[in-house]
């Protein structure tokens, strides 16, 4: 890069969260059940049920990141706030919960990014009929979508219509599926995952026609995956990796298009999803606005074969579907999180500049964070410096990307306050905001700004890293 160009003046710096994660009140204000009530591990059931508090506390959280000077805040709404049971009638005070939000961001002079899905998918729909299994999920997502649309329509311009679907095909329990594990329900994962996107499509279609001036897209989740070694078996299986676990899907969504060597991998594991042919069309000629880009990390990959011995990490044995392909190795030249996620501010340059060399659209880091064991005391802010480093070498890396003439207009840190990691609960915290709970102790949920708050307050003051 020959010249640092600074951020666009009107760039959103943000915040993300999501419902399950922060709200709480889970059985409170007339919401039903998600899947999240029942299928993660009990500690986390008993963690998400209380959340961080943000049902009652998010007047307190919009007020800190009025003062942080955020631009931007990017959350979910719960499904089941609004339809308890999926579909039927809506819930006033689930509708009107939002509404508060919305309204107490916008006088703050803060953009709402609003997520249809994080996750909390309505367990009724899953006992119902199986929820994305079926077809049947298509309409009543739409039919959910619209509602919002037409409520919250005329004060929110950004919406994201699933967040990390390349995820949620990976884990069989946020889809309702519960006893298998993912190589046991391919078939039914890669079903839910061609009808979440037929769903998108039409959600991405009702926008671009009944409500102009308003932008939708997807976030997924996405990072680089760098060959073990200058092996030609290593590169490919790089690649395979990457093929396989997210840029499949983008080229379904944005493209309408199954990438022929994906489907030679859902055909050899008995997974081709059954639909018509006209999906295609339709997906091709729907596709979002932007791509919300979730970055945290990036791996590294080595040729496994396929009758090869355990992976290198762990010792676990390789599941049946990555054998013959590759298995993920420990790079030694990036440092790692306590939970052994690499750091790599790069590889999040990279993600954007391949990202839109595919698909040329515009971007928002829709979420990037560090996690670590924080001990909350009310007298003094967490010293959070290995966060500071991580954020602001990861900014450092989406101004080079905007340097090189890639758009992106936005980027939210994960998370604005501490909220419940998805796998470790409290003990895995997030936030440049803590809350002092722990996962058996509620306390009084109160908001400590750690140092990462003031330091993002001064960069959003000046606008530049
Ligand atoms: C993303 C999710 O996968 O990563 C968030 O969208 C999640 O919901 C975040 O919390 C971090 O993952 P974890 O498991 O460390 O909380």
């Amino acid at each position: 890069i020959r010249q640092i160009a600074p951020f666009p003046q009107d760039f959103l710096w943000g915040a993300s969260s999501s419902s399950f994660q922060a709200e709480g009140a889970w059985h409170e204000g007339g919401k039903g059940d998600s899947v999240i009530s029942h299928t993660e591990t009990e500690a986390q059931t008993t963690a998400f049920d209380e959340g961080v508090d943000f049902y009652h506390q998010y007047h307190t959280d919009i007020g800190l990141m009025k003062e942080a000077g955020l631009k931007a805040f990017r959350f979910s709404i719960a499904w089941t706030r609004i339809f308890p049971q999926g579909v039927g009638k809506p819930n006033p005070e689930g509708v009107a919960f939002y509404h508060h939000v919305i309204d107490e961001l916008s006088a703050a002079s803060i953009e709402p990014i609003v997520t249809m899905y994080h996750f909390d998918y309505p367990q009724h729909l899953v006992d119902k009929y199986g929820g994305w299994l079926s077809r049947r999920s298509i309409n009543d997502f739409v039919t959910y979508a619209k509602f919002l649309l037409d409520e919250y329509g005329d004060k929110v311009h950004y919406w994201i219509t699933i967040n990390e679907q390349d995820h949620i095909t990976k884990m069989p329990y946020r889809l309702g599926i519960l006893g298998k594990t993912y190589s046991e329900s391919m078939r039914e994962e890669y079903q839910a995952n061609h009808h979440m996107v037929v769903a998108s499509a039409k959600v991405f279609n009702l926008i671009h026609t009944k409500y102009p001036g308003t932008e939708v897209g997807p976030a997924l989740s996405y990072q680089v995956y760098y060959p073990a070694t200058h092996s030609p078996e290593d590169t490919e299986a790089a690649m395979d990796l990457s093929l396989l676990t997210q840029d499949y899907l983008l080229e379904l969504q944005c493209s309408g298009r199954y990438d022929p060597v994906f489907r030679h991998y859902l055909e050899s594991h008995n997974a081709w999803p059954d639909f018509p042919d006209s999906d295609l069309d339709y997906i091709k000629a729907n596709s979002p606005d932007f791509i919300g880009v979730n970055y945290y990390s990036s791996d590294t990959v080595a040729y496994m074969p396929a009758n090869g011995d355990d992976g290198e990490i762990g010792g676990k044995p390789v599941p049946s579907y990555e054998r013959g392909i590759y298995q993920k190795v420990r790079n030694k030249e990036l440092p790692t999180t306590q939970w052994g996620w690499t750091i790599d501010p790069r590889g999040l340059k990279l993600s954007l500049r391949k990202l839109y060399y595919e698909y040329h659209l515009p971007m928002i880091v829709t979420e990037n964070g560090f996690s670590e064991e924080e001990e909350v005391s009310p007298n003094k802010p967490i010293d959070d410096t290995k966060r500071i480093a991580y954020l602001g070498d990861h900014i450092r890396a989406v101004q080079e990307a905007i340097s090189l003439g890639i758009p992106v207009f936005g980027y939210c840190i994960w998370s604005f306050t501490d909220v419940i990691s998805g796998h470790s609960g409290m003990n895995k915290r997030y936030g440049i905001v803590a809350v002092n709970r722990t996962n058996f102790d509620l306390k009084a949920m109160n908001r400590l700004p750690k140092k990462s708050f003031y330091w993002y307050q001064q960069l959003i003051k000046k606008g530049a890293y």
